[in-house]
């Protein structure tokens, strides 16, 4: 795998035609998803006559409220993935169920086509998160998905002061940007990697008195900085969208915690397993990070339905690592203070 800034540039069209030989079908659909992207961004960029957050309709399949843009971007990228010919079906967080297309299609694409929707109204980083998954199992099984080991290449664009696209095809995580002045995808660098350590996490803090156990501590660990068991001080940043918050731990290293929690709707955190958690995953993995749902890796997981959530813990390798010791079994809590003795292996990290 090639890693490093990028020194001549190359365009996605470029980069792809080389690293996906004898798989064209994988680089006919990114770049169709590519385009589609464009025509999003565009749509973002001019808001037009649109109002891009107004509330319509009722509720998506998950419960929220979707907004004319989550619609419009869902029937930009559908049909994207139509025109290529190659997409057995369409899974989209917006849609109820998945969406038929072409008969003869090799392939599954599981998308989000707007993820941070509460960011449309306030000019805040807004995203598009795919999965490209083989079709054998469509019509075999209930979930044609058996775990996010399948998938075939995952991304996510980001829609803010750039737009952005870190793309993973299984070697690798390559990072682009839309060029405006030539509306080109273009590297900024392949093979990016998230830096091992860094003292940066981001949680949705408001839910801090419904968190359980191990996320508490942990979260404890980290606020009491260089006074507290860590001897170290750390920094928060949570922007309410997904792709944005993943982008930044590319860039610099960090968690990023969405846990499930004891409200009656978040027992599994907030986040879909197959059109977020998996592509993310892939994405980290691929980028020498780890995801996890707290005891597992998230590309283990086997989905139970298309739609079902999964707590999500992703970004720097040995600070995933470090959280996950506070899951451990045979750690002992004392209301939210672990008592020391087990942690107290970690005292020199
Ligand atoms: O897809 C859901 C999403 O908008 C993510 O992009 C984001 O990380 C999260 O929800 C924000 O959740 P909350 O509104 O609880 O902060």
């Amino acid at each position: 795998m090639e890693h490093g800034l990028a020194t001549t540039i190359k365009t996605i069209d470029q980069r792809l035609s080389e690293t996906l030989v004898g798989r064209e079908d994988i680089r006919t659909l990114i770049l169709a998803l590519a385009n589609a992207t464009r025509k999003t961004a565009n749509v973002i960029r001019g808001g037009g006559e649109i109002d891009l957050g107004q509330v319509i309709g009722d509720t998506n399949a998950d419960g929220d409220n979707q907004k004319a843009l989550d619609v419009l971007a869902d029937e930009i990228f559908c049909q994207a993935c139509s025109d290529t010919g190659l997409v057995r079906a369409y899974y989209s967080e917006e849609q109820e169920d998945a969406l038929p297309l072409n008969d003869s299609g090799d392939y599954l694409v599981a998308i989000d086509p707007l993820d941070g929707s509460s960011n449309i109204d306030t000019n805040v980083s807004i995203g598009t998160i795919f999965s490209i998954f083989p079709a054998a199992d469509y019509g075999q099984r209930d979930i044609p998905f058996r775990s996010g080991r399948d998938q075939l290449a995952a991304g996510f664009f980001v829609y803010g002061p750039q737009t952005t696209l870190f793309l993973t095809t299984g070697d690798g995580t390559d990072h682009y940007r839309l060029n405006p002045d030539n509306n080109e995808f273009e590297i900024v660098e392949v093979g990016l990697q998230i830096a091992p350590a860094a003292n940066e996490y981001a949680i949705n803090a408001s839910n801090a008195r419904h968190w359980e156990d191990p996320i508490a501590a942990y979260i404890n660990d980290c606020l009491s900085g260089d006074e507290g068991y860590r001897g170290a001080d750390f920094n928060m940043r949570w922007i309410g969208s997904l792709v944005a918050d993943a982008g930044r731990i590319f860039s610099r290293g960090g968690v990023f915690l969405y846990p499930g929690d004891t409200r009656p709707k978040y027992t599994q955190g907030r986040l879909r397993l197959i059109y977020e958690a998996y592509p993310v995953a892939m994405l980290v993995e691929q980028a020498g990070g780890t995801a996890i749902n707290g005891k597992e890796n998230v590309l283990d997981l086997e989905p139970t339905a298309i739609h079902q959530r999964t707590p999500l813990i992703f970004g720097s390798s040995e600070e995933v690592r470090w959280i996950s010791t506070y899951y451990d079994e045979d750690t002992h809590w004392d209301g939210h203070n672990p008592l020391f003795g087990h942690r107290s292996l970690f005292r020199k990290h």
